[in-house]
């Protein structure tokens, strides 16, 4: 996974001057922030929106395009007389940050129209300069100033995502907010979290809040039931993000990619037809003549191992890769 050329090249044009001391520094102080979960604005001027755009935005834009794109593919067993079918064309983004969101959904989705909300002046700016670059649809973003946990979120669209933002508020503001998410999405709802422990833990929790309001779990889940995983695991996947050369000096490191991984829960308005199968958990084993499988399936999690006696269904297991679907 890589950054749109576009997108790489807008951030070395709003990085230039920039002095990489700074920006490693502004980094330190962003991710100190996070980890001792200060509250308030986690990031606080320019300096620190180009150092998270530079750090972190591959990360979160490979994370969302990845969970959308398993997303999509599961709206493609939606019955075509629903309204859901339909492919989303407007976005909101929640907690927009420097719009990673709104730049993986234009990769995959034909957007008319894109919405960012976002409380922290400085992300905003950051990230409006860059869609600036983008063409039509998103250098046509709108771009709102809101304290999502105390404002009302007006606007409504096809697609709403919130990607790595609620974990970045206490419970009570947290559910406030998945369900001001769920009431702006008209078909589709699409959160994703750090695939950590916390990061699933907060979905978890939103997906039995979201589910007593009638939402319905389109992916990843192959099921409407309680999650099958059990407490001292998590349910996560993974992206390959390439780094640039910018993001190496970013990272202080010269590995060529970083794995980031990302738990998420996309949610529809009607119950989903789910294709015939599981989803995969895990990287798959691959032996001499068979492949080893974790799978979430509809009565739970299961571990298959097929051979060349499964014929096709081995072929395409072999082709298949953690987190996706697999047919049977
Ligand atoms: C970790 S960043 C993620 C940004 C972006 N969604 C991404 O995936 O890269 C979280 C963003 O949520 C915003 N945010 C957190 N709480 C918010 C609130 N109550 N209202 C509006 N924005 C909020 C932060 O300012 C920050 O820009």
């Amino acid at each position: 996974m890589e950054l749109p050329n576009v997108l790489r090249e807008a951030l070395e044009e709003e990085l230039k001057g920039a002095s990489q001391q700074a920006l490693l520094s502004a980094a330190e102080k962003i991710s100190l922030r996070y980890r001792s979960r200060s509250g308030g604005l986690y990031i606080q001027n320019r300096q620190e929106a180009l150092a998270y755009a530079l750090s972190r935005m591959p990360a979160t834009f490979g994370a969302v395009q990845k969970a959308l794109s398993y997303t999509l593919e599961a709206l493609e067993g939606m019955p075509e007389e629903k309204k859901t079918f339909e492919a989303p064309v407007s976005l909101l983004d929640m907690g927009a940050g420097t719009g990673a969101a709104v730049w993986a959904a234009s990769e995959l989705l034909e957007l008319s129209s894109v919405t960012c909300l976002e409380y922290a002046p400085a992300m905003r700016e950051t990230g409006q300069s860059l869609l600036r670059h983008g063409k039509g649809v998103l250098e046509k973003a709108r771009w709102k100033s809101i304290d999502l946990v105390s404002g009302p979120v007006e606007e409504k669209a096809d697609l709403v995502v919130a990607s790595y933002m609620l974990n970045e508020m206490d419970r009570a503001s947290r559910l406030q907010v998945a369900e001001k998410a769920w009431q702006a999405a008209e078909k589709l709802l699409l959160i994703i979290e750090p695939g950590t422990p916390e990061g699933y833990g907060v979905l978890r929790d939103i997906r039995r809040a979201l589910s007593e309001r009638g939402a319905y779990v389109l992916a990843p889940c192959p099921h409407q039931g309680d999650c099958p995983i059990s407490e001292t695991d998590w349910c996560h996947f993974s992206c390959r993000v390439q780094r640039s050369r910018l993001h190496k000096m970013a990272k202080s490191g010269d590995a060529p990619y970083e794995d980031e991984k990302f738990s998420y829960l996309a949610f529809v308005k009607e119950e989903p037809l789910k294709k015939e199968g599981a989803r995969i958990l895990r990287h798959p084993y691959i032996g001499k003549g068979y492949v080893k499988l974790e799978l979430c399936g509809k009565d739970g999690i299961l571990q298959k191992t097929l051979s060349k006696r499964d014929g096709e269904l081995y072929k395409s297991a072999r082709k298949k890769d953690w987190g996706d679907w697999l047919e049977f």
